[in-house]
This record gives structure tokens, C-alpha cells and sequence, in this order.
């Protein structure tokens, strides 16, 4: 599975780009909404920072302006990925979007008979929201799990499991077999840490330098491996 990064903040993104865990990034008006800078600044440097695709949503409510919107979005970078929200003028514009090559991802699908109709109109991305489910005693696991088993194995559009509010969240979605989860950078930082892992890494390190001669030693290795790349 896939991960992208769930977000509009430079900041967040710069510190986890580096590792390179992450394959795309999804914003919304709402994570764009918090920050300072200008969208279309973000959205540009978001596409400079992650070698994948960004989403980018439009906020019209009529199938006309969002396709115009979703062009405008598209030209912003090679990188777009358009947002269209689920309903039936939505669905339009992701027809007449996608069939003119602009990848959209389907947003806020909470259900499978939404998720067939997404596929139906051409979306490359069905975003089910699993915390929002979860939010309203709607099993999101449940919801998932039908979304992916209605569309198959051999399906046209990608399940992007999205509102991750915890690393279980992200782990039931690679389990029901979604192509890609997206990701707040919290969660993130969760899915990185483990307090046995930091506990065994500063143990490690402890041994080691109780014996500092291995500490030359492996200098030493070093010096010689860089020196022979030379
Ligand atoms: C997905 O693309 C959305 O941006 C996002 O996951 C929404 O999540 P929320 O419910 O945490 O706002």
C-alpha cells in the first residue's frame, strides 16, 4: 500500500519528505484553510517536494464551474490530481475531467454504492474516510471492506483509505487491501515511533561503547570503505 501525506503544511512536509516513505500528498480547503501562504503557492511547493501525485479540490457545487476549477487546478502542476466531492454533479465533472486525462480523486465517499458509481464516472482514486465514520458509530473497517470487495480484484480506480486518525487505521486499510492510505503527519510520527524500538536502539548503542575499541574499529571500516569508493 501506498502512502501519501494528508496535509497543506510545508513545514510538516519537509521533515518527513527526506525519509522517503512518502509517495504523494492529498489536500483539501480545509488543511489549505489553516495555513498562511497562498494555495496555489502550497500546492506548487507540495508538488516540488513529493515525487507523486497531490490532490487538489475544487469547491464549486455544480458540475460546470468545478470542471473549470479542476482545469485551472491541473495546470498548476504535471503533479495534480484533481478532488472532486461525491454527488451527482461531481460525478459529471469527473466524467468530462477525467476523459479529458486529469486524474481526479472521487472525495468523501462513504459507501459502496458511492464507490461503484466513482469507478462508473472514471475516477483514478476513491477516497473513503474512515475517522468520519468511525465519528458517526459507522464501522469503518466494515465499509472498506465492501468498497474493496464491491469493485474486485482487477479494479479501474485505486481505494485511498483517507481521515486516518491512528496507525490502526492505517494498518486495517493495507490489511482490507487498499491501494493507498492518506496520512496526517501525527499519525505519522505515531506510525514511526514504538517505545521497545527506542528502548532497544539506546541499549544497543550503550553495549557498543562499553567496549570503545569497537567504536575504532568500525571508524576504522568506514575510513577504508569511503577511501576505496574514492
Ligand atoms: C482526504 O483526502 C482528506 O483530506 C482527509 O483525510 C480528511 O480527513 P479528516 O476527517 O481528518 O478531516
Amino acid at each position: 500500500m501506498k502512502l501519501f501525506m494528508d496535509t497543506g503544511n510545508i513545514k510538516d512536509m519537509e521533515k518527513l519528505c527526506d525519509i522517503g516513505i512518502i509517495d504523494g500528498v492529498t489536500t483539501n480547503p480545509t488543511l489549505l484553510a489553516k495555513e498562511e501562504s497562498d494555495p496555489g503557492d502550497a500546492i506548487r511547493r507540495i508538488c516540488e517536494l513529493v515525487d507523486g501525485p497531490v490532490s487538489a479540490e475544487v469547491v464549486s457545487d455544480n458540475a460546470r464551474e468545478m470542471i473549470a476549477e479542476g482545469r485551472a487546478l491541473a495546470q498548476l502542476d504535471d503533479r495534480v490530481v484533481v478532488k472532486v466531492p461525491f454527488s451527482a454533479e461531481g460525478l459529471a465533472a469527473t466524467r468530462e475531467l477525467a476523459s479529458s486525462g486529469i486524474p481526479v480523486n472521487e472525495t468523501l465517499v462513504f459507501s459502496a454504492a458511492q464507490a461503484l458509481l466513482t469507478v462508473e464516472a472514471g475516477a483514478t482514486y476513491v477516497s473513503c474516510f474512515m475517522g468520519r465514520l468511525d465519528d458517526i458509530s459507522v464501522t469503518s473497517e466494515d465499509v472498506v471492506a465492501e468498497i474493496v470487495e464491491a469493485l474486485g480484484p482487477n479494479r479501474e480506480a485505486q481505494v485511498l483509505a483517507a481521515s486516518m486518525r491512528n496507525p490502526v487505521h492505517v494498518v486495517t486499510a493495507a490489511r482490507l487491501g487498499c491501494e493507498v492510505s492518506t496520512v496526517p503527519y501525527k499519525v505519522l510520527k505515531q506510525m514511526l515511533g514504538h517505545p521497545l524500538t527506542e528502548a532497544g536502539i539506546a541499549k544497543f548503542a550503550d553495549d557498543w561503547k562499553s567496549r570503545p575499541e569497537f567504536g575504532e574499529w568500525l571508524h576504522g571500516l568506514v575510513e577504508k570503505s569511503a577511501a576505496a569508493k574514492a
